[in-house]
Parts: structure tokens; C-alpha cells; sequence
């Protein structure tokens, strides 16, 4: 504490005690300051009158007198990492005065913190813009703004106040566009201090690149595509197949029944299918003497070779039982 301060302070006292219900005290209401955690402050302690004595700083901070005139006196008051009331008090025609300093700490955006992520993207996809502010009060008034080059992405501005500095976040998700890769990504934050009597505190980050590839075919997309060409494949092969193998069964038919319709020929002389209705009508007259011969022994061997035998010219009738 300096010896200022005490005997200032001493003053004040002796004077609140003799001054008191004389109701003459001049006194100016409080000039709000808002100052920067460990910063320092200027105060400007004027006195109301031209002469004044005894023209004091009272406060248990440290304190320079940087310039000083026969009405005023500038102090700088330093390291200031609470709120603080000072008192500036003087003596004007044998008058004590005092007037009051309310200084308000607050807590500047010292670092603004961008990232986005991921950082290498494919065109067309969503990714994060994220910024962090840390250690910052009052957090009212704070406004976080995204900028893509000098086109603001996005905005937040918060409300309520905190008692303790904490970290303000904003996050924001959007479509990586093609161009986005040519632009540097920032983040400013703005602290507005005007309601509280300050200024506007601003900070910027560093500037930040997104790194936009060409967008990657989807691999999920990719599998089903291949499934489905391997199915239409399959699919095509298979009606391939039928159509081939349908094609040999109704050559090998046909062949097949000029095989059996030669051998009908060689028993019967020529039996054709068309000739099957006939052979319906003349049943009851049995086959032929040699072919029933033929039959009967082809019968004996085995049934049925003697059904491929017969083929369809061998039709149930008298002869056969
Ligand atoms: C201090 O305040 C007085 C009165 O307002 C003014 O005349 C003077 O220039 C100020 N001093 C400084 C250093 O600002
Ligand atoms: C005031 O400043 C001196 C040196 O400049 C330092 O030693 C002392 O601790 C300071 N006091 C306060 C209360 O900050
Ligand atoms: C500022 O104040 C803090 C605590 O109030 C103290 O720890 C620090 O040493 C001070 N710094 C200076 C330069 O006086
Ligand atoms: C000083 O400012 C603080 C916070 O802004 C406030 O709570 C307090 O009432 C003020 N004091 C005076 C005397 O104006
Ligand atoms: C926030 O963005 C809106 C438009 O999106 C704009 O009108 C407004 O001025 C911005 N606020 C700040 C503080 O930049
Ligand atoms: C952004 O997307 C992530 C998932 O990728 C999600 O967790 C987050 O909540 C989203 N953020 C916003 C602000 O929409
Ligand atoms: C992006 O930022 C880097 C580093 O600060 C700088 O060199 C470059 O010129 C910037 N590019 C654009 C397009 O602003």
C-alpha cells in the first residue's frame, strides 16, 4: 500500500466524520471503467475547483502519477485483476470531494481458436467449423463470427452473464463447396463493452485451410452396382444357357425321332406319329405277324427296351395280353 493511499484514505475518513449531516458534500456519482484483466487503467482524478489541495488516488493497487497539473493528476493504476472501487478525493475551499471509480474487470478474447474438421473433405459433404474463445467474461455481448474469406458463414451472439471467465464455443456444420479450398476459413470475436461503459474488444485466428478433394464415389453405391452387373451377368449367362441347351434338346428330339421313325420303318414299314390314329382305329386287328414277333421277343429281354422299341407305334391292344 502506498503512504498516498493511506493517508488519503485517512482523510477521507476524518473528513466523512466531520462532514457528516452537513449535507454540503459534493458528491459525483460513480464513472464505470471497464478494464482488461491484469491491465492497467488510467485515471484521471480532476478536482472541481482550480486550487485544490490534496489531490489524491486512494487505492491498495499499484499506482504511477504520470502527469500532473494544478487541477488534475493522471495516474496509472496497474495490474488490476478484480473489480475495484477507486476514490478520488480532493479538498476544495476546505471541502473534502471525492469521487468514485468503479472499475469492472473483464476477461478480452486473448485467444480466438478455429478448426475445422475434418480438414481434407470431399466437395459436396458436410464438415465443421468450430471456434473456441477460451477464458472469456462477461460472455454477454460476445459476438463469434465464421467467415469464409470475408463472407460471413455464420453468427452467434450470447446472452446471460457469468460470473467467472469460461469459454465460448461456437459450432457450425456446412457443405464443402469446390471453391471452398481457394478461401481461408477465420473466426473473429467481438466483445462489446459499450453498455458497461468500455469499447469493443476485437481478435481474429489464425486463418485456416480446408483442403477439398473431388468427391469420392460412394463405396456402399460401388458394392450394390457390382452386385447387381454380377446378378444381370448370371442372369444373362443362365438365359444363354437355356436357350442353348434348348435348342441341342429339340435337335437331339428330332433326331431322336428320326431314329425311332427309321426303325419303325425298318419293322413296319414307316410308322410316323401322325400315323398313331390309325393305328388306334386298327387295334382290334393286332400288328402285323412279323412285328409281333419282334415285339414279343424285344418284350421278353426287357420292358422297357421293348417300350423304346416299340415307341409310340406299340399301343395297348388284344395282341398284346
Ligand atoms: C484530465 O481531465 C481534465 C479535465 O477533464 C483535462 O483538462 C485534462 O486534459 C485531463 N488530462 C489528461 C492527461 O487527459
Ligand atoms: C507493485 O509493484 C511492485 C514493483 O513494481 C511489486 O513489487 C509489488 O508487488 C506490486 N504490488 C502489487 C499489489 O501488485
Ligand atoms: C499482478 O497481480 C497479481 C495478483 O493480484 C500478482 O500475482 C502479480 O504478481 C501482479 N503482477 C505485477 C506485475 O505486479
Ligand atoms: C460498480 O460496478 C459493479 C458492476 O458493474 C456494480 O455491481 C456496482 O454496483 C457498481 N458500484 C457502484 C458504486 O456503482
Ligand atoms: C450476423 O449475421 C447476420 C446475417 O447472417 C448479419 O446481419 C449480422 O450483422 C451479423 N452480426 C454481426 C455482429 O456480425
Ligand atoms: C455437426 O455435425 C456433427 C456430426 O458430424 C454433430 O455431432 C454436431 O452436433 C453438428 N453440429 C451442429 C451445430 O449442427
Ligand atoms: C490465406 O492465409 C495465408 C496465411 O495467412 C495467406 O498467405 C494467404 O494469402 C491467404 N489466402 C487468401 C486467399 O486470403
Amino acid at each position: 500500500m502506498s503512504p498516498f493511499g493511506g493517508w488519503g484514505m485517512l482523510t477521507a475518513f476524518l473528513v466523512l466524520l466531520c462532514c457528516r449531516g452537513s449535507g454540503v458534500k459534493a458528491f459525483q456519482g460513480p464513472e464505470h471503467l471497464m478494464v482488461g484483466s491484469g491491465e492497467f487503467q488510467l485515471i484521471n482524478c480532476t478536482a472541481s475547483c482550480t486550487d485544490p489541495k490534496k489531490l489524491v488516488l486512494e487505492t491498495h493497487l499499484n499506482k504511477t502519477l504520470l502527469e500532473s497539473q494544478a487541477q488534475w493528476k493522471l495516474f496509472k493504476v496497474a495490474n488490476i485483476s478484480k473489480d475495484e472501487k477507486l476514490l478520488c478525493s480532493f479538498t476544495c475551499g476546505g471541502r473534502q470531494e471525492t469521487k468514485v471509480f468503479n472499475i469492472t474487470v473483464f476477461y478480452p478474447p486473448k485467444q480466438v481458436l478455429l478448426t475445422l474438421w475434418p480438414t481434407s473433405v470431399a466437395a459436396g459433404t458436410l464438415f465443421t467449423i468450430e471456434c473456441r474463445v477460451p477464458a472469456v467474461a462477461p460472455l454477454e455481448g460476445l459476438t463469434v463470427t465464421l467467415l469464409r474469406g470475408t463472407e460471413i458463414l455464420y453468427n452467434h451472439t450470447f446472452v446471460g452473464t457469468a460470473p467467472s471467465p469460461q469459454d465460448a464455443m461456437v459450432s457450425h456444420n456446412t457443405t464443402a463447396h469446390r471453391e471452398d479450398g481457394h478461401h481461408n476459413f477465420s473466426c473473429e470475436a467481438q466483445m462489446d463493452l459499450r453498455s458497461h461503459g468500455g469499447g469493443v474488444v476485437h481478435r481474429v485466428s489464425d486463418p485456416q485451410r480446408l483442403e477439398v478433394k473431388e468427391p469420392e464415389p460412394n463405396t456402399q453405391m460401388v458394392i450394390i452396382i457390382a452386385v447387381l452387373i454380377v446378378l444381370l451377368l448370371v442372369f444373362v449367362t443362365f438365359v444363354f444357357l437355356c436357350f442353348v441347351f434348348s435348342q441341342k434338346w429339340h435337335r437331339g428330339r428330332t433326331e431322336n425321332s428320326m431314329d425311332r421313325g427309321a426303325w419303325r420303318a425298318a419293322v413296319h414299314g414307316g410308322c410316323k406319329e401322325s400315323d398313331m390314329t390309325e393305328h388306334r382305329h386298327s387295334e382290334s386287328e393286332g400288328p402285323p405277324a412279323g412285328q409281333e414277333r419282334l415285339l414279343e421277343q424285344t418284350w421278353k429281354e426287357t420292358p422297357t427296351k421293348f417300350a423304346e422299341k416299340a415307341g409310340p407305334c406299340l399301343l395297348p391292344g388284344p395282341w398284346s395280353r
